[in-house]
């Protein structure tokens, strides 16, 4: 198997070792195989295809593709097109968003997230609170998992709506959070939109397995090309109950100017606004070929098996008195887990080595590695343990307009601010983990050095 995914990286990611690069942000985003983008282009040089709203030949060609590409989309999660409906939008929060405004919230409802969950989950809500929703997050325990789901989904009013959202996978951690708890918050009353934008690239999802009410994707994160179309894999039946804020071109059967009245479409139409991107959505179905002809199974066993060296090689870091030069944040072997890693460097005293001077090196060495929070400050709350009566000291002192992250890791005193994440995909191999050690292997016995100017005004996020 490891030949297989050797001559892959020759053959589809040769860019890769041309350049010298080392590719360790595949949580970030997938990379596209050469021979995706090739037959991307010979497509579009060989056809005529225009605005899918209009009734003309090129009009209708381009509505062939997109309802293609949707029948794709349902087989590749063997999501029965009886019950689901795919809705392409920009990206994964794009499909966030369009459940944020439209869900049924209600004062005595409840939105119910787990503390792992990325911003554009966190950020709906805002919707909820508005519409006097109770808010509710469920803490994170041992390894950044969920220690009892059920004890934090119990007394949801019978008659209102509820509605409970996790990632299947952790952008922070990498934990694979149980998929039966599909079923377990259905089975309390709740509607339950899974984020599976961090899982799909490398795990197969089957919806006829576990079938939430809502899946959130995007698909430049599952193979790399095109950015730009993420999808809203809705229950059919679950449609009518959502009521969106406004219309537009698109999304409507009829309108009247003159009488203020408006006809939306009843299926999964009335939630795509405007024009649909169909020239990228023309190149879903070969990404889908692509990772369908690699099989999901293999992917996610080469992922696997990576993840482990990675892991293995994190662990062996030692300063030359026997100290661990690496904390990892979440499972340190690879039950249920997927293969992203987030870490810090520990220096010989115990202290954290600033993420951002890490950064710096790896950069240096052409090493792609994410840092911060990771746009999942739940986690990252639990992984660098804030007490949230200090924290939220520190937040009073922040505004937009002054914000730095030097200023926030001034006031924290002790505590990290910011991660470094590995994660590995498809085009991965063992070389690009050694690279990475090389790079991490420069900090032994090393005191951990503070942040140059140039550093802290370069990084103005939390993220
Ligand atoms: C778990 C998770 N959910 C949602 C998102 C948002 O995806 P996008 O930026 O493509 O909208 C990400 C992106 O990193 C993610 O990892």
């Amino acid at each position: 198997m490891t030949d297989t995914f050797a001559e892959l990286r020759r053959r589809d990611f040769s860019r890769l070792d041309r350049g010298g690069h080392v590719y360790l942000d595949y949580t970030g985003a997938g990379l596209y195989a050469e021979s995706q983008v090739r037959a991307h282009a010979d497509y579009l040089c060989g056809c005529v295809l225009g605005n899918p709203h209009s009734r003309n030949p090129s009009s209708m060609a381009a509505t062939t593709l997109v309802e293609d590409a949707r029948r794709k989309v349902l087989g590749f999660f063997n999501a029965d097109p009886e019950h689901y409906e795919v809705i392409f939008t920009l990206n994964a929060s794009g499909a966030l968003k369009l459940i944020a405004e439209a869900y049924p919230w209600e004062p005595g409802g409840r939105f119910l997230l787990t503390a792992d969950n990325h911003n554009s989950v966190n950020g709906m809500r805002e919707y909820a609170t508005a519409h006097g929703a109770e808010v509710r997050y469920v803490p994170l325990g041992c390894e950044l998992r969920v220690d009892d789901l059920e004890e934090h989904l119990a007394g949801a009013e019978a008659g209102k709506h509820h509605l409970f959202t996790f990632p299947a996978q952790s952008n922070f951690s990498g934990v694979k959070h149980p998929l039966q708890w599909v079923e377990t918050a259905r089975a309390h009353g709740y509607h339950v939109l899974l984020d599976a934008a961090a899982f799909v690239p490398t795990s197969p999802l089957d919806l006829g397995e576990h079938g939430p009410d809502f899946v959130a994707l995007s698909f430049y994160k599952m193979f790399g090309y095109p950015t730009g179309v993420g999808a809203l894999l809705a229950r059919r039946n679950m449609l009518g109950e959502l009521h969106r804020p406004w219309f537009s071109g698109g999304t409507v059967r009829f309108v009247s100017a003159q009488n203020s009245v408006h006809l939306s479409h009843v299926t999964g139409r009335a939630f795509e606004d405007g024009t649909l991107n169909y020239l990228g959505i023309s190149a879903v179905s070969a990404g889908l070929d692509f990772l369908g002809e690699m099989g999901m199974g293999r992917i996610n066993a080469h992922v696997m098996r990576l993840t482990e060296l990675l892991l293995r090689e994190l662990a062996a870091l030692r300063h030359s008195d026997g100290a661990p030069m690496v904390r990892v944040y979440g499972p340190q072997g690879t039950v249920m887990r997927g293969g992203s890693v987030a870490f810090n460097l520990i220096d010989p005293g115990g202290d954290t080595v600033d993420f951002r001077v890490v950064e710096q090196r790896t950069n240096e060495a052409g090493v792609s590695v994410r840092t911060g929070f990771f746009c999942n400050p739940g986690a990252a709350e639990f992984a660098f343990e804030y007490h949230d009566d200090e924290a939220f000291r520190c937040i009073q002192t922040l505004t937009p307009e002054t914000f730095t992250l030097q200023q926030f890791s001034d006031c924290m005193n002790d505590y990290a601010v910011g991660a470094i994440r590995a994660s590995v995909g498809i085009a991965s191999n063992d070389a690009d983990v050694a690279r990475l050690m090389e790079v991490l292997a420069t900090f032994r016995d090393a005191a951990a050095a503070s942040v140059s100017n140039a550093q802290t005004a370069a990084v103005v996020t939390a993220e």
